[in-house]
């Protein structure tokens, strides 16, 4: 495999870029198609004279779903269908034809697999319809795979590059999967949102609503890219809430909302930190579609005679000394139990500081509304006892955005 700069592309090279970018764009087109990446792919009939033509292009939607490499090789053969006057075939997204015109190249975001799945390998399914060269963005992590799918491509004759400059931009599109098999653990972010004087309630606790209906609606997106949804137990016990997918209040396209389905037919699991196994059957969280889990103390709540609704999983504590659920062995489980890729933390102060103070925050975003709560209101954070200046908690600003009449800012930590 040769690595190439963008700088270092010859007179024929030169639009790969371009293939590249849009292939990132073919895979950021649904929120997630967790466990498995985000993966687009453009197949490209290379031509100096001619020009080059875009003969398909794919992207994977979701696990069980075709891969993006067999989705695109399938677009191509009912776009050259279509040009020739034929029917195009039945089911367009598979078609069964494979042979690509010769001199193709295909761009795709992420190292083909090699392994068979729930679906056939893609390597060998480039490799099948006659592909001559293949450009990548990334690597595959995963172990299954890692360097496997450049070998096979390889070992068939098909010349292999890696395009280095838009690393940054694939794994960006994958955080969640590749922290999933780099770190053992999910991308975690944290979403909270306060008053321009870092207030979440009022003193009596009212808090319904700090920020405006784009901002909730742009939550609602935070929670389609993510595999799980965690909050608290307090929080539950107070608002009720259902923590639901409601893809009506993202302000989706019909394209958008097509492009989704697979997502919304699956939507993250709620996740509730409850220690002590106060959890009642009858909360919302526990009542919408899709999976509820809740962790609890090894050995809380063993007596309660009746199965409930939702599922249930004992979880360590921190330490001797604390009486509540650890969270890096509640990380750890969704990440090797269910396969998660990203986590959403929607909770209150409590259970939000303990995720920024253990350090197991990737990314945190606070929506601030442009009010005054007063001294009173209830605090951000439940983050106390710093007695100097080089002890607090420092961050990095990646993005500030206004959203409806409130600002969203993006923090990493430092
Ligand atoms: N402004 C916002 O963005 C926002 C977002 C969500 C909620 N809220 C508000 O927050 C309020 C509730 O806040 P809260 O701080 O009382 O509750 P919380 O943070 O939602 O939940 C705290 C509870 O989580 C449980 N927990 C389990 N493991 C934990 C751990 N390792 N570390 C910390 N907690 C753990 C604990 O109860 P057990 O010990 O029983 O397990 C703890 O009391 C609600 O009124 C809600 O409206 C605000």
């Amino acid at each position: 495999m040769q690595t190439l700069r963008n700088t270092e592309l010859d007179v024929q090279q030169a639009a790969w870029p371009q293939y590249m970018q849009r292939a990132i764009e073919l895979a950021g087109s649904v929120f997630t198609a967790a466990p498995n990446p985000r993966v687009g792919c453009v197949i490209v009939k290379e031509d100096a004279q001619a020009g080059d033509r875009v003969l398909g292009e794919g992207w994977h939607k979701g696990a069980g779903l075709p891969h993006a490499e067999p989705d695109a090789i399938a677009d191509a053969h009912c776009r050259a269908a279509e040009a020739r006057g034929d029917t195009p075939v039945i089911d367009s997204r598979r078609a069964q034809e494979k042979s690509l015109p010769a001199g193709s190249t295909a761009f795709v975001t992420l190292e083909p697999c090699c392994h068979t799945g729930r679906t056939g390998p893609c390597s060998l399914a480039l490799i099948e319809a006659g592909i001559e060269r293949v450009v990548i963005a990334s690597r595959d992590p995963n172990p299954k795979v890692s360097g496997g799918g450049i070998a096979a491509l390889e070992a068939a004759g098909v010349e292999v590059f890696f395009l280095s400059d838009f690393e940054d931009s694939a794994r960006r599109l994958n955080r969640g999967f590749f922290s999933r098999l780099e770190r053992r653990r999910p991308f975690v972010r944290c979403k909270l949102a306060m008053s321009l004087d870092g207030r979440t309630a009022l003193a009596n606790g009212d808090s319904k609503w700090i920020t405006g209906a784009e901002a909730r609606s742009d939550v609602q997106r935070l929670r389609a890219e993510c595999d799980a949804i965690v909050t608290g137990i307090e929080t539950v016990l107070a608002d009720d809430p259902s923590m639901t997918l409601r893809p009506e209040e993202m302000g989706l396209s019909p394209q958008q909302l097509e492009r989704n389905e697979h997502r919304f037919s699956n939507p993250p699991i709620r996740v509730v930190l409850d220690s002590q196994a106060r959890l009642s059957d009858s909360a919302k969280i526990v009542l919408g579609s899709g999976r509820c889990l809740a962790y609890r103390l090894n050995g809380a709540g063993e007596s309660a005679a009746a199965p409930s609704r939702y599922e249930s999983r004992f979880a360590p504590s921190a330490n001797v000394s604390d009486s509540r659920v650890s969270l890096p062995s509640v990380l750890d489980s969704l990440a090797g139990l269910d396969e998660c890729n990203e986590v959403l933390v929607e909770a209150g102060a409590t259970l939000s500081a303990s995720f920024i103070e253990a350090g197991l925050v990737d990314e945190l975003i606070v929506y601030i509304a442009p009010k005054l709560l007063g001294s009173d209101g209830r605090p951000l954070l439940g983050i106390s006892g710093l007695d100097r200046l080089s002890d607090a908690l420092e961050f990095d600003v990646n993005t500030v955005e206004l959203i409806g009449a409130d600002i969203k800012v993006t923090l990493r930590p430092r």
